[in-house]
């Protein structure tokens, strides 16, 4: 994640480097692939369900998922951390490369593949018998982390970027269920943000709040992607238009189109796709 630093900092910092005097910090800087997904399809016993998708996730941008109900959105996007192998039945063929790792090969630990790609889902399912700061710890807990200074860092750290700690911070032992459906929903960012992942997947994690708590959401979304890759399944296209950098239509399990979200929107290559963006069908 932090390559950058990491050459910056064993670099001997005395001496100005050349791309200080030839390229000012605030130059843009080249696009770099996090996920690329070669061939991916997915079977749940005789259905296909994602037909042989390529596509490439860029670093610490928004790559909005649509497309009508049943096309694959949420297959694929738990594809990209290894999730649906909780699904019985369900089989993969193809690749998943994470920063040029297949997260499919056989040296591949799923728990590690999973702290690197979070997930956040549709429902907010805070543990329901932890209270607000054990929810935010839980993936240390389940590592045997003790270290108590460094856990409520994490509690505080994790709810700040989660844009809830003003909200929450003199309830920290209230239940997790205790927090509205938009708190609980931000909770859940929380967690999944305390483990420091470099990808962030999001299954229409707005879905189940108002306007006021969806717009939270999508700020947060705006803020966390400084340092974290964002993937995104909306039925909302006003929010994909808002949120995302590159937009991927999927329509009956197939990938349809993938760009930059501005010219899906405004003007795509395929019919199918101003058909469904305009409202036409789906
Ligand atoms: N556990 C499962 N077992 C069998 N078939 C499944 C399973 N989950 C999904 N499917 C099938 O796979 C296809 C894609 O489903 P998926 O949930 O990925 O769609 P989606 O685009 O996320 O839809 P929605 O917008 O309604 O959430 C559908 O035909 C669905 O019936
Ligand atoms: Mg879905």
């Amino acid at each position: 994640m932090n390559e950058n630093l990491a050459v910056d900092e064993e670099r001997d910092m005395s001496e100005p480097s050349l791309s200080e005097y030839s390229e000012p910090m605030d130059q843009p800087q080249p696009e770099e692939t996090r996920i690329e997904v070669q061939g991916l399809s997915v079977h749940y016993g005789k259905t296909k369900a994602v037909k042989n998708v390529s596509l490439s996730i860029k670093s610490r941008k928004v790559t909005a998922i649509i497309g009508p109900s049943g096309c694959g959105k949420s297959t694929f996007i738990r594809c990209l951390n290894r999730m649906h192998e909780v699904t019985p039945g369900a089989r993969v063929e193809g690749k998943v490369l994470l920063d040029g790792v297949d997260l499919y090969g056989p040296g591949t630990d799923p728990v590690e593949v999973r702290r690197k790609v979070g997930m956040v889902f549709q429902k907010p399912n805070p543990f329901p018998t932890m209270s607000i700061r054990d929810n935010v710890i839980a993936g240390f807990r389940l590592n045997g982390m003790r270290d108590r200074r460094l856990l409520e860092e994490k509690v505080e750290k994790s709810l700040h970027m989660a844009a809830l700690w003003d909200e929450v911070k003199d309830q920290l032992h209230q239940p997790g269920t205790s927090l509205s459906g938009g708190q609980q929903q931000r909770l859940c960012i929380a967690r999944a943000l305390a483990v420091e992942p470099e990808v962030l997947l999001m299954d229409e994690p707005c879905s189940a709040l108002d306007p006021i708590a969806t717009a939270k959401i999508e700020e947060l979304i705006h803020e966390l992607k400084e340092s974290v890759t964002i993937v995104i399944v909306t039925h909302n296209m006003q929010q994909a238009a808002r949120v995302s950098d590159f937009t991927a239509f999927f329509y009956m399990g197939e990938l349809v189109e993938f760009g930059v979200t501005s010219k899906i929107f405004t003007n795509p290559d395929k019919r199918q796709t101003e058909d469904y963006i305009t409202g036409r069908f789906g």
